[in-house]
């Protein structure tokens, strides 16, 4: 992915997701873009002028009626040298602001006067991203072009979890680079999420999945111009755009809902945690205690990626491995054992791989092995779909007899 030549205006705001400023612009400047950085006064309370100007290479210009500052490059001129005008972290104030065409201060009034890109990184408390005056604001400007990066999942600095945490730089950047259609053309499948096998009519057999790893692969996956069939298992996630959803709640029923849409398909990636076993039988009514223990007989369910890559001509199959231990021989012997053409490594634990924002993937091919790191998750599905488009390249676009 690359910025290279986008000159890129970079807004900060007042919000503590601030501090992460100084490494958005370094990471802006080694995907290739030129930064120019604009505060409102809101920002200085967390972050220096000088520490930006520092990075960027470049004055930080705070104030819209500065003569000094309008005498180097006026407002306006910095509103047309811009591709894109970034505001990273924007505020509810700010996003406000811009909503309802403000020019109360430099940032919003060159967002008025530049006809640049418009993204927006709202960093807020998740009770404040929920307000309805907020998503109206949001809606308003997103039906205007502009468009959001964000907001993340995770920790907050007013130590509540929720949605409203600014992106990673890394993310932040890889939204801006976007993605070459190198996958134009071809059909994929993923599979992501638990599956639930039922034991009565009240409970099930699942694992601790969230999803979110598949639904950014399917959303890498359709950034990269492939057409996609996400079978999802029971999570509560959004559906990527562009991307077709088919919800599923067993191993059988998303096995039956994959064999269907694999008939013109070139790709299937398996990132579903599927059930190993099921109950043998289904409970009619529910269960009672008895002050017995209670026996549950289990069956094996199928396996879904070995059956789709025993699928002639061959799909290009790429499957996912969680391990507690032993990453690399586990994974080789996934990549053996279930004919897949890659497996994607990750270590699970009690406190890692699951439900979290991160993860930390290792790719392992026949003859490769590629090592991603800790990555946000949407990061980590972007690298492994150009690993994927490089290998289908590589066999001849992924149609192997
Ligand atoms: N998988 C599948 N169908 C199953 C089980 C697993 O398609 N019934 C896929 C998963 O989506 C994943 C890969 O197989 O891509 C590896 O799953 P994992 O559970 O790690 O492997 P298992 O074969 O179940 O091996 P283990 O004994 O380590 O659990």
């Amino acid at each position: 992915m690359t910025l290279n030549g986008r000159k890129i205006l970079l807004g900060v705001t007042g919000g503590i997701a601030a501090y992460k400023t100084p490494e958005l612009v370094r990471r802006l400047q080694e995907a290739g873009a030129e930064v120019r950085v604009v505060m409102s006064a809101g920002a200085e309370a967390f972050i220096t002028p000088l520490t930006l100007q520092a990075v960027s290479g470049h004055r930080v210009r705070t104030h819209l009626l500065d003569p000094e500052a309008e005498a180097g490059m006026g407002h306006i001129e910095l509103a047309r040298w811009a591709d894109d005008v970034l505001i990273a972290p924007a505020t509810a104030q700010v996003i406000a602001r811009l909503a309802h065409g403000f020019a109360a201060d430099l940032l919003s009034t060159l967002a008025l006067a530049t006809e640049a890109r418009i993204w927006i990184a709202p960093a807020m408390n998740r009770v404040m991203w929920d307000a309805e005056a907020v998503r109206e604001n949001c809606r308003m400007l997103v039906s205007r072009g502009v468009k959001l990066v964000g907001p993340g999942v995770g920790d907050q600095a007013c130590g509540e979890q929720g949605p409203g945490r600014m992106l990673d730089p890394d993310e932040i950047v890889a939204e801006l680079g976007g993605s070459e259609p190198v996958l134009a053309g071809l059909r994929f499948v993923v599979t992501a999420g638990p599956t639930h096998e039922p034991i009565d009519p009240v409970r099930f057999l699942g694992n601790r999945s969230s999803g979110r790893m598949g639904f950014a692969v399917a959303e890498a996956l359709a950034e990269a111009g492939a057409r996609v069939d996400l079978v999802a298992g029971p999570v509560k996630l959004s559906t990527p755009p562009g991307v077709q959803r088919l919800d599923v709640t067993t191993a059988s029923e998303m096995l039956e809902v994959v064999t269907a849409r694999m008939e013109n398909a070139d790709g299937f990636v398996g990132v579903a945690a599927v059930a190993d076993y099921r109950p043998e039988s289904l409970a009619d009514d529910k269960i009672k205690k008895s002050g017995q223990p209670l026996t549950l007989q289990l069956v094996e369910n199928p396996d879904i990626l070995a059956t789709v890559a025993r699928r002639r001509p061959k799909p290009f199959v790429v499957g996912f491995a969680a391990e507690t231990r032993d990453l690399e021989r586990a994974a080789r012997g996934k990549l053996e054992a279930k004919g897949a053409d890659l497996i994607a490594a990750n270590r699970v634990g009690h406190d890692r791989g699951f439900d979290t924002e991160d993860n930390t993937l290792e790719v392992f091919g026949a003859e490769r092995h590629w090592n991603l790191g800790s990555r946000a998750k949407r990061i980590l599905a972007r690298e492994l779909v150009a690993i994927i488009a490089e290998q289908m390249q590589q066999d001849g676009n992924g149609k192997k007899q």
